[in-house]
């Protein structure tokens, strides 16, 4: 996994061809593994990417107590051992956002907990407010003090709540509430629930661990509370984000990737986009199961335009690369971020690789160029880091990324599933 001062070097104009597996969901996994402290009895995780975010939140784990292994066939075996630490330090919570679902499991079992407040990062200000409104609904104390937030409850209580903010509804916070809900007195229904895949996913294993949720996958969610939750076993879903990416290094590169076990239903208006914008998109028959689609690029794309939104629209961690796309179609394109209006880190960059884009507002504004020569760059974030990495395949030249700890923080050795489907790519 990647040193912090480590860069990546794409040289452009490899055309990409063949198979890519895709990996366990990223965001799926985090808060699961974070549902492992409903329980002492021992959860198996399959399917868990090689991440560092995933590194991240095995050592939050043990440190509230739990002890946790990754194993090398992606499975991660988590059993809290000892159910009386309740804090998660700034060291650990400054390092990934996502570790803000420790404090729903905590609160249901372990009736306290001290989170470090999460800060902001580049792609926006990322307030917690709605995780705390709902904490707060379901009976929990709150207090944010010395950049804590202390919470604490003797006995949750089920009730109904709205979860929604000025960008609709949250896809952590709805997981959040839901996990602290299932150990709560009564019923509790969550009104304007996110739906978003992962959300389900982590039903699911609640579900498997003897909680009674319904409806997740829709904006409402009812969770019957239980007196105890037991060890399970489960699958991850494939990462959608990571599927998206791939094919987005079709449309790109001229290439032609067949993209193995990514759940369709979970990227239909990914795959609706690329077919808009000209691209070839062919549903293959299961292989062992898996669930397989074919990107085929085309010669000429079609201009289009492009609004993120929650779940089944289109999503956020894939504006960023479908702008990359757009930077090389004739004509005007329009990207608009309903999600997070600043995440834009990508487009100061992609200019510098020669693309012609102007930012309005949470809008921007794509006017298609002929090509992008290759630059040194710098990676900001996750999805802008994979952005970037998308242009170096297509630029002329070499592109010098800086920064790809980003990259390893959600995407599971890229760089080898890139080299495979014939990309030239390499760390120094
Ligand atoms: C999850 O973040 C993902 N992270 C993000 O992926 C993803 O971009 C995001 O959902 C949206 O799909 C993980 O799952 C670990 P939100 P989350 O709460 O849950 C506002 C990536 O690249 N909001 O659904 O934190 C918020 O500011 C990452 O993999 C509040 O106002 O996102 C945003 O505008 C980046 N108050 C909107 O809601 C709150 O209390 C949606 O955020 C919470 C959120």
């Amino acid at each position: 996994m990647g040193e912090k001062l480590e860069t990546m070097i794409v040289e452009g104009g490899h055309r990409l061809e063949g198979e890519v597996q895709i990996s366990g969901s990223k965001n799926a996994a985090l808060p699961i593994l974070a549902a492992a402290l409903l329980t002492n009895e021992q959860c198996v995780i399959e399917h868990v990417p090689f991440l560092s975010d995933i590194v991240e939140m095995l050592a939050i784990l043990r440190c509230l107590g739990c002890e946790a292994e990754h194993r090398s066939d992606g499975s991660v075996v988590v059993q809290a051992k000892d159910e009386k630490p309740i804090t998660a330090p700034y060291e650990l919570v400054r390092k990934m956002r996502a570790s803000i679902c420790v404090l729903g499991p905590l609160l249901a079992r372990r009736k306290r907990a001290k989170i470090s407040m999460p800060g902001g990062c580049v792609i926006g200000v990322r307030p917690i407010d709605l995780h705390l409104k709902g904490m707060a609904a379901l009976g929990a104390s709150l207090d944010i003090e010395h950049g804590y937030i202390h919470a604490e409850a003797l006995e949750l209580k089920g009730c109904e709540m709205f979860l929604g903010g000025a960008f609709g509804s949250t896809v952590l916070g709805t997981g959040n509430v839901m996990m602290a809900a299932t150990l709560a007195k009564g019923t509790t229904v969550i009104e304007n629930a996110a739906c978003e895949p992962e959300v389900q996913d982590l039903a699911m294993f609640l579900n498997t661990m003897g909680a009674k949720i319904s409806g997740a996958g829709t904006h409402r969610i009812v969770i019957e509370g239980v007196e105890e939750l037991h060890g399970a076993k489960h699958r991850v879903i494939p990462d959608r984000i990571e599927a998206g990416t791939f094919m987005a290094a079709a449309a790109l590169s001229d290439g032609d990737i067949i993209i193995k076990d990514a759940r369709l239903d979970h990227l239909m208006a990914v795959l609706d986009k690329l077919s808009e914008i000209g691209v070839r998109v062919k549903r293959l028959a299961p292989e062992n199961g898996l669930e397989r689609v074919r990107i085929i690029a085309a010669k000429n794309y079609k201009a289009c335009d492009l609004i993120t939104l929650p779940f089944p629209g289109f999503p956020t961690d894939l504006q960023a690369q479908f702008a990359t796309i757009l930077c090389l179609v004739p004509g005007i394109s329009l990207i608009t971020e309903k999600i997070y209006p600043d995440r834009f880190m990508h487009v100061a960059e992609l200019n510098r690789l020669g693309a012609n884009i102007r930012k309005e507002s949470s809008t921007i504004i794509v006017q298609g160029v002929d090509f992008l020569s290759g630059a040194p760059v710098m990676a900001t974030d996750l999805r802008a880091s994979a952005a970037l990495v998308l242009a170096g395949l297509v630029a002329r030249g070499e592109t010098t990324i800086e920064q790809i700890y980003h990259l390893d923080r959600g995407y599971d050795r890229i760089d080898d599933k890139l080299r495979a489907l014939g990309a030239q790519i390499r760390r120094a």
